[in-house]
């Protein structure tokens, strides 16, 4: 596995099919993606001026995507912080296990695509930030 640190959550450039009718991406499993996708969800609706996340997880792998409008993510190693603007739908950030992350800054319609690398277990976040520094 990857070391936990800010630097090792980098962002993807996603393939984008172009042309005069509007554009596509499509991300296959094995080819496109840094891992193996088993669950995806999307946050919308998202009220302004709300932050959506403040956990990390032990396990799990994400792809973030901005596949409409704009929020920002503020990724936290429990060393260093770094805050990734997403803004384009063939942008992908993908966050490694261990890195505690805030979404904020949503813009109006804004929708948050998250690939993810297990199916849900409550399990695997900590929600805690001082249990988050203690293991770090
Ligand atoms: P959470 O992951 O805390 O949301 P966010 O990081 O977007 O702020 O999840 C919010 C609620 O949704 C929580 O009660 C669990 C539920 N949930 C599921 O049932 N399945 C899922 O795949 C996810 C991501 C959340």
């Amino acid at each position: 596995m990857k070391e936990s640190t800010i630097y090792n959550c980098t962002i993807f450039t996603l393939p984008k099919t172009h042309n005069r009718a509007g554009n596509i991406t499509a991300l296959n499993n094995s080819i496109d993606l840094p891992f193996d996708v088993r669950r995806v969800y999307y946050l919308y609706d998202i009220p302004g001026g709300e932050v959506r996340g403040g956990h990390a997880h032990k396990e799990l792998q994400q792809l973030i995507v901005a596949v409409s409008g704009s929020f920002d993510v503020t990724l936290d190693d429990g060393h260093n912080k770094k805050t990734v603007t997403l803004n384009r739908p063939n942008f992908g950030l993908h966050v490694i296990p261990g890195i505690w992350r805030d979404l904020s800054n949503f813009s109006s319609g804004a929708v948050c695509l998250v690939l993810a690398s297990h199916v849900y277990d409550e399990n695997d976040y900590i929600r805690d930030y001082h249990q988050f520094k203690e293991g770090k």
